[in-house]
């Protein structure tokens, strides 16, 4: 718990103010909920005994006093406290996510994007109330058992020896039941992330599922993992609620053994009335914030879970590092005996590649052969695990990703169109400039098409791009690559959704490109390959041929194999 605590501790800095005020709001609290405890001497003494009638009138008006400096110090106390707490976890939860999107895509392919969105949103948010009101529960609640255990031995020594042995040792049960808890919320955070990750996967796949109208199996599916997240928090309950039975059990043995002693040390003579029925407010009062302190360290076993699980994944540091030397243009790319594994399945074997810029080349072959792996390595989504990628005659990894990333721009089969208008899903993240937008989108083929719709370049996409076809999709993307002019130009299948009416339109717009850049084309037909300059044919991760068209065709077995 204190390592939790600790590890926010930085946080706290920035809230001084606003912690200072919890801090003498608790103060109140404590002070005031003593106060009252205190009261029932004078009381039960002065008024019901002694018939002091001044008391009459002050005592009613100090009760008021002292509930009124409770009520405004809690609620003071809980917004200020609440506020931190909540702060914190907007900070956390900002940091958390870019961390994440800075790690390797290889990360992200291992990880469940489910899975991911539960770290963020519900394992951020259980860490919240423990480093705001679980923290100043804490402290509120110490200051405040504290303050009513002082007029407990105040009031009688004694008898409060007598209970203060029995109340701790029900700390014992409590305890155990802590340390349990915190597995079973180990493993209902656990299943809870299933849970977020069967459904974003199913309505990702959603086409999927109606197609193959497995609609009742993934509801199946799904109950069965919807039950066992149930299973396992109703074990988690089992636990949690025994807590408060038990610590009431407890108090009411030292409320019995409190009665029967002090009852006796009254009828002797030895106390007041007043001061054993303060002594017994105070008792009973204590009972309440001692619960509530051993509800939060349960609650704490749950922030802990959350905080390990959000801890383990910060601690992880991207394997492909950003070099520091900027990326202008690009006049020569080159991949000296490369190879590339992915874990321990080698998906390149020492790949020789030259190209230079003003070249098309073009890599073809089987599915699976290695052609997406090159294109990987030239964005830098994975490092080679032996040989270099050259730019410009430097290792590839000297340069930054920023700039690698800003020259070398990709379309790949699987399109990415993001919720918003036509306009900003070609600038993507870079300054709107609607007259380079136009001018990507003519190069793409696709100007006519937008121009023809009711909103134009306004008209809003969704995430799945249903208002568009596929083809119209992939022409978007061409569209978002072109206005970033960049300087190696990677079609990774980019044109396999399109025509050949489209398909001739953007390979002209190559063409047309191509002088200035570097152009790698990837695809299955033989068409789209014709324009390069050369031709790598990859299979099984290496290149068994290479050369221009016609010469492959004379000369290459396998390429002869591949187009007849
Ligand atoms: N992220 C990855 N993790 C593990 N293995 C991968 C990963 N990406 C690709 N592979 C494997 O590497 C090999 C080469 O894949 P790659 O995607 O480069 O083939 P490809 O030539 O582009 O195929 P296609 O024509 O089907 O797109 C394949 O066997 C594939 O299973
Ligand atoms: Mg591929």
């Amino acid at each position: 718990m204190f390592t939790l605590i600790r590890s926010y501790w930085p946080e706290y800095r920035h809230y001084r103010g606003k912690l200072l005020l919890s801090f003498f709001a608790m103060l109140l609290v404590a002070g005031a909920s003593a106060g009252i405890a205190w009261m029932m001497k004078p009381l039960l003494d002065e008024i019901f005994l002694n018939k002091n009638t001044t008391m009459l009138y002050v005592l009613p008006l100090l009760i008021l006093l002292a509930y009124l400096a409770k009520g405004v110090g809690s609620y003071v106390q809980q917004y200020s406290m609440t506020f931190v707490g909540q702060d914190i976890v907007r900070k956390v939860r900002d940091r958390l996510l870019e961390h994440l999107l800075h790690l390797d895509l290889a990360f992200f392919h291992h990880h469940h994007s489910g899975e991911l969105i539960s770290r963020i949103s519900s394992d951020i948010g259980r860490i919240q109330g423990a480093v705001s009101s679980n923290v100043a529960t804490l402290v509120r609640e110490s200051m405040t058992a504290v303050a009513l255990i002082g007029i407990v031995v105040y009031q009688s020594p004694y008898l409060a020896f007598i209970t203060l042995v029995v109340i701790p040792a029900s700390y014992i049960p409590v305890d155990m039941i802590s340390r349990r808890l915190r597995r079973i919320s180990h493993d209902a955070q656990a299943r809870n992330a299933d849970l977020t990750a069967s459904l974003s996967e199913m309505f990702a796949n959603v086409e999927a599922i109606k197609a193959y109208h497995t609609e009742s199996f993934e509801a199946g599916r799904f109950a069965r993992s919807n039950q066992a997240c149930l299973d396992v928090s109703m074990k988690s309950v089992r636990f949690a609620e025994l807590v408060v039975p038990i610590m009431e059990f407890f108090s009411s043995i030292s409320g019995a053994v409190v009665i029967a002693v002090g009852g006796r040390q009254v009828i002797d003579g030895e106390l007041t009335v007043g001061a054993f029925f303060s002594f017994l407010t105070a008792l009973f009062m204590a009972v309440d914030p001692i619960r509530r302190l051993s509800q939060t360290l349960a609650q704490f076993q749950d922030a802990i879970a959350a905080h390990e699980r959000i801890q383990s994944m910060m601690t992880l540091n991207p394997e492909v590092k950003s070099g520091d030397q900027a990326l202008h243009d690009v006049d020569s790319i080159q991949f000296d005996a490369v190879s590339l594994a992915y874990g321990d399945k080698e998906a390149l074997h020492t790949v020789d590649l030259a190209v230079k810029k003003g070249e098309v080349i073009a890599l073809v072959g089987n599915s699976g052969g290695g052609k997406s792996s090159i294109t990987s390595l030239l964005l830098r989504f994975f490092d080679a695990s032996n040989g270099v990628v050259r730019v410009n005659g430097q290792d590839i990894r000297d340069y930054s990703f920023v700039s690698v990333r800003s020259r070398i721009a990709i379309v790949t089969q699987r399109v990415h169109i993001f919720n918003d208008s036509i306009a900003a899903n070609v600038a993507y993240g870079a300054p709107l400039d609607e007259a380079r937008v136009i001018a990507a989108l003519k190069k793409a083929n696709i100007w006519e098409h937008v121009a023809g719709m009711p909103e134009g370049l306004h008209t809003q996409l969704n995430e799945a791009g249903t208002n568009l076809s596929g083809g119209q999709r992939q022409r978007i993307a061409i569209a978002r690559a072109l206005f970033r002019d960049p300087r190696v130009l990677i079609l990774d299948e980019a044109t396999s959704a399109l025509d050949n009416q489209s398909e001739a339109a953007i390979l002209e717009t190559i063409r047309a490109l191509a002088p200035d850049i570097i152009t790698v084309v990837i695809a299955h037909r033989l068409k789209s390959v014709e324009i390069a300059d050369r031709i790598y044919l990859i299979q099984n991760g290496r290149v068994v041929c290479q050369g221009g068209k016609a010469e492959l065709m004379r000369d290459c077995i396998h390429f002869r194999e591949l187009y007849q």
